[in-house]
C-alpha cells in the first residue's frame, strides 16, 4: 500500500528541524546567510518557523509586525525549503497576561498562574480563543499562496490542563451532554458511596486534592474532557486555516505517551501525526532497551492514524533536559532517525537548527552548535542522514504492514491509575504494555499499536494486556474476532470495569468470561522481592507482583502457579473458541515467559517475522512496503559488532548501531 506524501508537492523525507531566525534578527546580514548555507549542506529541506513567535509578530495589542516573517518565508522559498509554518499559541506576549487576565490558568488548588514559561493559558477563555483566531487568520492570509508553505504546525505539544470558573462551566456542560440527567451521572460516578450524591449540576468542581479527589467517575470524566478541549481548540486552530488552505496538511507535535490527553483522539482531528522523539540513549549495552521503547513511541504515533507519521521533533546530540545529557555515540543520531522511518516516518526533523544563545534551552542539542560552523561531530552526523535519506525518496508514502495489533489505551491507562487496590504505586500499564511489545520488536515481528476502539479484523494476533476497563460492545468484538479464527492474548486485571469504571457482577472478566473460559476469584499482590513461580512447558519462570486466582469453565490450563495456597492454580490458559483461541497470561513475569510464548504464538499463527533469520540480541528488523519492493531495516541497537545469518553459509555484520537497509 502506499500513501501520497505529507506535503503532496514533495514526494522526497522531510529532513529539518525548529528553526527561530526571529533570535537572531539583529544579526540577520551574517545569521541568517548563514543558516541557509548551513542547511544546504547538512541536506536539510524544511524548517519549522513561528513555533514561538508571538510576541515578534505582534508586539502590542493589534499591532503587528510580519515584515520579519515575510522575509524569512522568502528566503526558505529562495532556498528551496518547505516552511512548517506553526500557529503560536503555544506561548502568549506577556501583555496578553496583564491585559487579559482571565486567560491564565487556574491549577487544581485554584491558584491563578503567573505569566511566563509557555502552555499556560485557558482553553476555554472567549478572549484567547479570540486572540488566536486573529493572529491564525492573519498569518493565513498573509502566506496562503507563499511558495514556501507546506505544513501547519498547531501550536505546540498541546498538554496541561486548567480549573479556571470558565473551564469548571465547559466541564459541567460536557457532562450533561454526556450524562443527560444527574440520576445518571450520580450511579455512573457510584455516588452515594461517602454520601457524595449530587444533587445540581453546579455542585460539580473538576477534581483537585482541596476537595473531590478520590472519585474515579470523576476523574476520569475530567481526563475525557480535557481530551475534548483539546480537540475543541485544536478545530478552533485550524478553522481559518482549513477553509484558506484545505490542501495543506495541519498537524500538532505529541508526546508519545503523554498521559494528559487520550491521542488516538486527538488524532482524529489531525491530517497527520507527528511525534516529539526524546529517548535516553546511555552508550551501554542498555541502549537496547533504549530503542525498543522509541520503537513503541514511533509505533503508537504511527497507529493514531494509521499511515505514516512525522518524527516531528528530535535531538541530535545531548537532551538538556535529561538528568544527564548524555552525548550520542557514533552512529546512535542514524539509527534513532532511521529506526523511525522503519516504523513509519516520513520526516526526520529535530529540535532545534540552530543553538539558541540564551534562554533555558540554551544547551540543548542542535544542528548547529554555538561554535556556528559545519566542522562539528554532530554536524557531520545530521549531514549523513540527509545524504541517506535523499537515497529513500522510494520509501516515502509506504505502508508498515502488520499482523499483530497490541492495544494501549489511554482509558484503561487512566482508570488503572485511578483505581485504588492492587498495587497502588506500580500497576505498571504502560511498562505492561511496553513489555509485551518488546517481545514482538526482539524477534523483528512487526506491530500496530492500536486502541480499543479500532478494528481488529486485519490482524491474526491480538494482544491486550491489562485490559481492565471494557468499552461498550468490546467484549463482543474481541469474541466476534475469537470466533472469527483469530488468536487474542490478555492478562491479568482484565475486565474489571465499565466504561464509566463500575466493576462487572458476577466475577471478573465481566463479558469476557466465555471467550476466554474462566473466571477470577480473587487477585494477590506480593511485595517488593516475593514471587511465586508458574511450571509451564517444563520450565519454570518467576511470577510477581500481581498474581490472578482463576477457576476454568472450559479453558485448558497450560501453566499453573507452584507454591502458596494457589499452588496448581491455573497461571497460563487457552480456551479454544470456534475457529480461534483465547489466551490469559494471568500473573506478571518476566519477559523470558513473554518471549518464550510469543515465539511459539507467532509460529504457530504461521506470523512472519520482517526478516526469516533468527536474530542476534539487539539486532531488529522491521518492514516497510510500497507496490512493488519490501524495505528491510535490519538494526544493531547495541554498542557491539553483530553477526546476522542470512542462510545456512551465509551472513553479513553490522558495526554497533549500524542499520543496513535490504530491499527484496
Ligand atoms: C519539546 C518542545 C521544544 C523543546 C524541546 C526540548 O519537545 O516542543 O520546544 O522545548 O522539547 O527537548
Ligand atoms: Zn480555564
Amino acid at each position: 500500500m502506499q500513501f501520497p506524501p505529507i506535503v503532496a508537492r514533495f514526494p522526497h523525507f522531510l529532513h529539518g528541524g525548529d528553526y527561530n531566525p526571529e533570535q537572531w534578527l539583529k544579526w540577520k546580514d551574517t545569521i541568517w546567510k548563514e543558516d541557509m548555507r548551513l542547511a544546504k549542506a547538512a541536506g536539510i529541506n524544511s524548517l519549522s518557523v513561528g513555533i514561538f513567535s508571538w510576541s515578534m509578530l505582534e508586539p502590542a495589542e493589534g499591532e503587528y509586525q510580519f515584515e520579519w516573517l515575510d522575509e524569512v518565508m522568502d528566503m526558505l522559498a529562495e532556498h528551496k525549503i518547505i516552511a512548517v509554518l506553526a500557529t503560536p499559541s503555544g506561548a502568549k506576549p506577556a501583555w496578553m497576561s496583564k491585559q487579559y487576565p482571565e486567560i491564565l490558568r487556574v491549577n487544581a488548588l485554584r491558584q491563578k498562574m503567573l505569566h511566563g514559561d509557555r502552555h499556560n493559558h485557558c482553553l476555554s477563555s472567549p478572549v484567547y480563543r479570540e486572540k488566536v483566531r486573529a493572529i491564525n487568520t492573519l498569518l493565513v492570509n498573509r502566506y496562503k499562496d507563499h511558495p514556501a508553505l507546506g505544513l501547519w504546525h498547531i501550536s505546540n505539544e498541546y498538554g496541561g490542563e486548567c480549573h479556571c470558573p470558565l473551564c469548571q462551566a465547559q466541564f459541567r456542560t460536557y457532562l450533561q451532554q454526556r450524562y443527560r440527567t444527574l440520576d445518571a451521572l450520580n450511579e455512573a460516578w457510584w455516588t452515594t458511596f461517602w454520601s457524595h450524591t449530587y444533587t445540581d449540576w453546579e455542585q460539580i468542581e473538576s477534581p483537585s486534592p482541596l476537595g473531590e479527589i478520590n472519585l474515579n467517575g470523576l476523574r476520569l470524566d475530567w481526563r475525557r474532557f480535557t481530551t475534548e478541549q483539546f480537540v475543541d481548540f485544536y478545530r478552533h486552530e485550524t478553522e481559518p486555516l482549513r477553509s484558506l488552505t484545505p490542501s495543506i496538511p495541519c498537524t500538532t507535535n505529541l508526546m508519545g505517551t503523554y498521559p494528559g490527553i487520550d491521542y488516538y483522539r486527538l488524532a482524529e482531528v489531525l491530517d497527520v501525526a507527528s511525534f516529539d522523539s526524546y529517548p535516553r540513549w546511555t552508550g551501554t549495552a542498555q541502549d537496547k532497551e533504549v530503542a525498543c521503547r522509541t520503537a513503541f513511541n514511533y509505533d503508537l504515533t504511527r497507529g493514531l492514524k494509521g499511515k505514516p507519521f512525522m518524527l516531528m521533533e528530535s535531538c541530535p546530540s545531548a537532551t538538556n533536559w535529561q538528568v544527564v545529557a548524555k552525548l550520542r555515540r557514533p552512529l546512535v543520531h542514524e539509527l534513532q532517525s532511521l529506526q523511525a522511518v522503519a516504523h513509519g516516518a516520513d520526516t526526520v526533523q529535530y529540535f532545534q537548527f540552530r543553538k539558541s544563545r540564551g534562554g533555558p534551552e540554551q544547551f540543548h542539542g542542535a544542528v548547529v552548535d554555538h561554535e556556528g560552523s559545519e566542522n562539528t561531530r554532530v554536524f557531520r552526523d545530521v549531514a549523513a542522514v540527509g545524504t541517506r535519506l535523499k537515497t529513500l525518496d522510494a520509501l516515502v508514502g509506504s505502508d508498515t504492514p502488520s499482523k499483530v495489533g497490541i492495544i494501549f489505551d489511554w482509558n484503561i491507562r487512566w482508570a488503572l491509575d485511578d483505581a485504588k487496590g492492587f498495587l497502588q504505586d506500580k500497576t505498571g500499564y504502560e511498562q505492561t504494555v511496553v513489555n509485551h511489545y518488546h517481545s514482538f520488536w526482539q524477534m523483528g515481528v512487526p506491530v500496530d499499536l492500536i486502541d480499543s476502539t479500532r478494528a481488529f479484523d486485519k490482524y491474526t494476533l491480538l494482544v491486550a494486556p491489562m485490559l481492565f476497563l471494557l468499552r461498550e460492545g468490546l467484549a463482543q468484538r474481541i469474541d466476534q474476532f475469537v470466533q472469527n479464527g483469530g488468536i487474542f492474548v490478555t492478562t491479568y486485571l482484565t475486565g474489571y470495569v465499565n466504561e464509566s469504571t463500575l466493576t462487572f457482577l458476577g466475577g471478573f472478566p465481566g463479558p469476557l468470561k466465555e471467550t476466554l473460559g474462566l473466571w477470577f476469584e480473587e487477585i494477590d499482590a506480593l511485595f517488593p522481592g516475593e514471587s511465586n513461580s508458574i511450571e509451564w512447558c517444563g520450565k519454570s519462570y518467576r511470577a510477581f507482583d500481581l498474581c490472578e486466582l482463576a477457576h476454568l469453565r472450559g479453558a485448558t490450563a497450560l501453566g499453573t502457579y507452584r507454591s502458596d495456597f494457589y499452588a496448581g492454580y491455573p497461571a497460563l490458559t487457552v480456551n479454544q473458541r470456534a475457529k480461534g483461541k483465547a489466551y490469559c497470561i494471568a500473573a506478571r513475569t518476566d519477559t523470558d515467559l513473554l518471549n518464550d510464548f510469543y515465539r511459539n504464538l507467532v509460529q504457530e499463527a504461521h506470523i512472519k517475522p520482517a526478516l526469516e533469520y533468527s536474530l542476534p540480541d539487539g539486532v531488529t528488523a522491521q518492514i516497510r512496503s510500497n507496490d512493488k519492493t519490501d524495505f528491510v531495516f535490519v538494526m544493531n541497537c547495541t554498542d557491539t559488532i553483530k553477526t546476522v545469518n542470512t542462510t545456512q553459509s551465509e551472513s553479513f555484520s553490522l558495526a554497533p548501531f549500524e542499520v543496513r537497509i535490504i530491499e527484496r
